[in-house]
């Protein structure tokens, strides 16, 4: 499984230059999406993420990150036979939410999850395509944390190497199917 998913990413996440703005790299993952076999691969190598090494889900929850982490993390939530929750940007989700903020290189930004989304003593598993900084997978591991959860682990497409993202989440154990 491992393989599979990472020779699709490497054919299928294109580099585009100076997107969104000057001197950035950005990685486009929407020919990946587009592409069953190579889609179906990724889903396949997040999910084992969230199996021990019998093959038993070990989690009982997948949160995802907006926006991209939806794609990426309810297809692993289906795959585990577990629920899906987002955690959302500021001001979307309808209901009782706990809130975490953290600082970006000149704002704050603000994310939210439902109180209700897990329950107290739940183990969850995070999915997102990226890790740069780290602040958004903190956060998220915050707010499961405020719902009485716990984050057991992590499961990228990619980490960007040259941030500091594994040092600012700590000892959560993460798994990125691509370095950059
Ligand atoms: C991107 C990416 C991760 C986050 C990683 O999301 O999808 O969620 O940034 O960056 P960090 O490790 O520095 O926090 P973005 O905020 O661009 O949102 P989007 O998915 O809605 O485009």
């Amino acid at each position: 499984v491992g393989a599979a998913a990472r020779e699709a990413l490497a054919r299928l996440v294109l580099d585009v230059p100076d997107f969104p703005e000057p001197g950035i790299l950005f990685k486009d993952i929407t020919p990946l999406l587009g592409d069953p076999a190579g889609f179906a691969a990724v889903i396949a190598a997040l999910a084992d993420v969230g199996r021990d090494g019998d093959g038993t889900v070990v989690v009982d929850k997948v949160v995802g990150m907006e926006a991209r982490g939806f794609i990426l993390a309810a297809p692993v939530a289906l795959a585990l036979g577990v629920g899906f929750v987002p955690v959302r940007k500021v001001g979307r989700l309808p209901r009782a939410t706990h809130a975490v903020s953290y600082a970006l290189e000149y704002a704050v930004a603000t994310l939210e999850v439902h109180q209700d989304g897990i329950a107290p003593g739940e183990r969850v598993l995070l999915v997102d395509d990226v890790l740069a900084t780290g602040g958004t997978l903190q956060a998220t591991v915050d707010l499961v944390e405020a719902c009485g959860g716990t984050a057991t682990a992590a499961a990228m497409l990619m980490e960007l190497s040259f941030l500091p993202g594994r040092q600012a989440i700590g000892d959560l154990p993460l798994t990125a199917l691509m370095t950059v």
